[in-house]
């Protein structure tokens, strides 16, 4: 298993170019299963995640055309299996995502039920129930969700209890092919969500509210081809921003964009930050200054996400004050923080609240990355570290991150991946 090696006490300076959003994209390739005719995604970023969506689609039989620049053309219309297997779904969650496109296109659906997770419990309840609403026979067995459909699935009111990300975009896909209207009450608004539902729209569905707490979609009978780029990600975004204001540093964010994170950038003006912003691009300078600890509570956008609690706790363990961080999203989202104890950090955590003193500085140990956003901490924690940190693990960190050690050998850090 790789490792990376980082010497720390570097102050971060440059430019970063932000990647396609992983979180985005994950829904945007399932959702090509909906067309009738090729569609083209481009902006991908290149991600192990990525190629484990693009591995299900392909043994699906979704014929897929990849470009050198990860522009890729499928065309679901070539499709034979209609099921995700155990081994690709049990090494990425959001396999889930085919689950609803597939009932709503080819009337059946066997996708398996993913396991536990590193974070939380995660189940996937709101996503079966939102199908059955919409008609669907869905059982249960043999670890797999199978679900049928005679005919069309049926518009339905659906209301999720717990605002749920993939759940609203399984039930979003499903929708658009439905027949008649389907409304999704307290709807996820996160941007990706949003991105979706751009991308649905250019391949011809009818659907409105996408980014409030309501959406509406108005089935059609077949959805066409586009071509459609992927936006940002915004968390790649934060957690660049995060680890050069922790360094006290100055960074130019570019095709990156600001209007989708305004939570995360409010939190660094709080930090110390000097940030400005235009139309693709975001620039944040700390004037050489340690940052001031800051206390979040993590919530469905537009508060704050629970995929930035990580890196902002790192940045709290060397800030100047106390920062107290509460999780409200996941269950066991505070890992990350067990390591930092082992690099000297000084937190105490009582159920989903972590009171963090920042310390002067942080010391390099061994450490291990248990989860993505958790491997990103670690790594942000060890470039403000004395002395060497060495990641184990992080083969987390490559499902969610293009080229990090590259990116962050532009801005300045020392730091190298080594074959274990
Ligand atoms: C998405 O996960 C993201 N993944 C996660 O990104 C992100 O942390 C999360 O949303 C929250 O923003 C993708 O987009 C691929 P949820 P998702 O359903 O959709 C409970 C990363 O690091 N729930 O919004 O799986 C659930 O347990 C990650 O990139 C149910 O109880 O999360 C959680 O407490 C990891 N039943 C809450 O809802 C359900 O059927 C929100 O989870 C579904 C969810």
């Amino acid at each position: 298993m790789d490792k990376l090696i980082i010497s720390g006490g570097v102050q971060l300076n440059g430019e970063v170019r932000i990647s396609g959003a992983k979180n985005a994209a994950l829904p945007i390739l399932a959702a090509t299963l909906l067309a009738d005719e090729p569609v083209t995604i481009r902006n991908l970023p290149h991600l192990n995640d990525i190629t484990t969506m693009l591995e299900l689609l392909r043994r699906m039989g979704v014929e897929l055309v990849i470009d050198e620049k990860l522009s890729v053309e499928l065309d679901a219309s070539t499709i034979k299996e209609l099921c995700a297997p155990y081994e690709l779904v049990k090494t990425m969650r959001a396999s889930i995502l085919v689950l609803g496109p597939m009932v709503a296109h080819f009337g059946e659906a066997e996708v398996s039920l993913p396991g536990g997770c590193a974070i939380g419990s995660r189940p996937v309840n709101f996503h079966i129930q939102g199908l059955q609403a919409m008609g669907a026979d869905v059982q249960v067995e043999g670890g797999y969700i199978r679900a049928k459909v005679n005919g069309r699935l049926k518009g339905a009111r659906v209301f999720f209890d717990v605002v749920t990300v993939t759940g609203t975009e399984n039930i979003l896909m499903a929708a658009t092919l439905a027949e008649g209207q389907t409304v999704i009450e307290n709807a996820a608004r996160e941007p990706e969500v949003v991105d979706l539902a751009e991308c649905l729209i250019a391949m011809g569905a009818d659907i409105s509210g996408h980014g409030t707490d309501t959406i509406v979609i108005n089935g059609v009978e077949k959805l066409h081809g586009c071509s459609y780029s992927v936006q940002p990600d915004r968390i790649e975004s934060g957690t660049y921003l995060t680890a050069v204001a922790a360094t006290g540093g100055k960074v130019k964010l570019k095709n990156t964009r600001a209007d989708i994170m305004e939570a995360v950038l409010q939190k660094l003006t709080e930090a110390g930050a000097d940030i400005k912003t235009g139309d693709d691009w975001i620039e944040l300078d700390m004037h050489g200054k340690r940052p001031k600890a800051v206390n979040l509570t993590t919530a469905p956008h537009p508060a704050f996400p629970t995929d930035m609690q990580a890196q902002f706790s790192a940045m709290n363990a060397i800030a100047d004050g106390v920062g107290i961080i509460k999780e409200t999203i996941f269950e066991n989202r505070f890992m990350h923080m067990q390591e930092m104890l082992r690099m000297g950090a000084d937190i105490d955590i009582d159920g989903n609240t972590a009171v963090i003193k920042g310390m002067d500085t942080l010391q390099g140990a061994p450490v291990m990355a248990t989860d993505l956003r958790a491997s990103a901490s670690l790594v942000i924690a060890a470039l403000v570290a004395q002395g060497d940190t060495t990641i184990d693990r992080i083969y987390h960190i490559d499902r969610g991150y293009e080229c990090i050690e590259e990116k962050l050998q532009l801005l300045g850090a020392r730091i190298k991946r080594v074959p274990g």
